[in-house]
């Protein structure tokens, strides 16, 4: 699984930097750095709704809101990164 977040001067502006490093410590509290690559990626088109976190190459069943292995995460910050983590990304880690 690739988990990418946006970089892009808007998702930038609104901490991204800080999404990134909140990732990575979560990442390895989770035990999960050798399932989940972490990217930094360039605008992923919803700027108003950053900072943005796509997950991508997603072998979860059948989930609603996934089309084509891809999740978009919005309004992502330091404070729910990890909230976020534990709810919506580490389930599709199927362990
Ligand atoms: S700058 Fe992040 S979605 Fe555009």
């Amino acid at each position: 699984m690739i988990i990418k977040v946006c970089v892009g001067s808007s998702c930038h502006l609104k901490g991204s930097y800080d999404v990134i490093e909140q990732m990575k410590a979560i990442i390895k509290k989770y035990d999960v750095e050798d399932l989940v690559d972490l990217q930094a990626g360039f605008c992923l088109g919803f700027c108003s709704q950053g900072v943005t976190v796509k997950v991508e190459e997603i072998e979860a069943p059948k989930v609603e809101q996934i089309s084509d292995g891809e999740l978009f995460i919005h309004n992502v910050n330091k404070d729910n990164a990890e909230e976020i983590f534990a709810k919506e990304i580490y389930p599709l880690l199927n362990l």
